[in-house]
């Protein structure tokens, strides 16, 4: 094991034993209110077991039922999940086919238990490139939740980073908006995400260490946190590692912190 292997290990192992159940009591320090997640690995998860892909996206919305009831537990105003990019339709048809059928089926089966349980959802994406009895359980969904308080549970289905802002330049230019009104704040209102606040923390699993097009201009300050855990896998533990790695971290948004000078 190399050295910087070894102390991760062994901060690994000092974090099981030290962990705070709860990262509730902290949340007043450096409070987490918005984490985005790229649940990958479902495909490794799957294919370790013999299984086909689609079984690993199955296990993979059980891991989101159980991140959503921890999250919400712990305070977290608000998730954001990358369940199927802009880029996902390339992928083989018996896999895309079987992605969206799961999607329709989750939102039907555990509509009503989100509806009690205070969950507010959203769709980030293309709604309307999705076909139409997905438009109408999604459309379904963000009414009937759309008055719940407890945490926010946005979608991102049929949804790429860059596509977002296709869509909104398009809008901007339509509503004749003129060069000298085009600022941060307005490309910001244009986006689906207007109204929500940015990330602070982004967690993506299975080791992998790229951006995918996700959320990419809201997560221009966002932390970022990459675990090995393959998303079926993760759990309860898992985000409050990653919430407490969050806390230990200084956000400087570009700026000098002042024990820094
Ligand atoms: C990436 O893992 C995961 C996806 C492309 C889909 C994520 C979908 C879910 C967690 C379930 C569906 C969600 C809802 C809300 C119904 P991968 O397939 O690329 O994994 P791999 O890299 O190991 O192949």
């Amino acid at each position: 094991m190399t050295k910087i292997q070894n102390l991760l290990s062994s901060r690994r192992k000092e974090n099981v034993s030290s962990q705070p159940q709860s990262v509730a009591a902290d949340q007043s320090q450096s409070p987490v209110r918005h984490i985005a997640i790229i649940m990958d690995g479902n495909g490794r998860w799957a294919t370790r077991r013999h299984l086909p892909r689609l079984a690993g996206h199955k296990a993979g919305v059980s891991a989101l039922r159980r991140v959503v009831e921890c999250a919400a537990d712990e305070n977290i105003e608000m998730l954001s999940v990358y369940a199927f990019s802009t880029e996902n339709w390339h992928r083989p048809r018996i896999e895309v086919d079987g992605l969206m059928r799961l999607f329709w089926e989750t939102i039907r089966s555990d509509l009503e238990k989100l509806h009690r349980d205070g969950v507010r959802l959203r769709h980030l994406g293309r709604l309307y490139d999705l076909a139409p009895d997905i438009q109408q359980a999604v459309r379904e969904s963000m009414d009937l939740t759309k008055d719940n308080k407890r945490i926010g549970l946005n979608v991102c289905f049929n949804y790429g980073g860059r596509a977002e802002l296709v869509d909104a330049v398009r809008q901007i230019i339509a509503d004749g908006r003129q060069p000298e009104t085009i600022s941060e704040e307005m490309i910001s209102s244009y986006l689906y995400t207007r109204d929500l606040p940015d990330p602070d923390l982004v967690i993506r699993t299975a080791g992998e260490m790229r951006v995918s097009n996700f959320l990419i201009w809201q997560s221009a300050y966002s932390e970022y946190y990459a675990t090995p855990t393959l998303w079926p896998d993760f759990g309860r533990e898992d985000l409050l590692e990653a919430v407490q790695s969050f806390q230990q971290r200084s956000r400087k948004f570009g700026r000098v912190l002042p024990t820094s000078v």
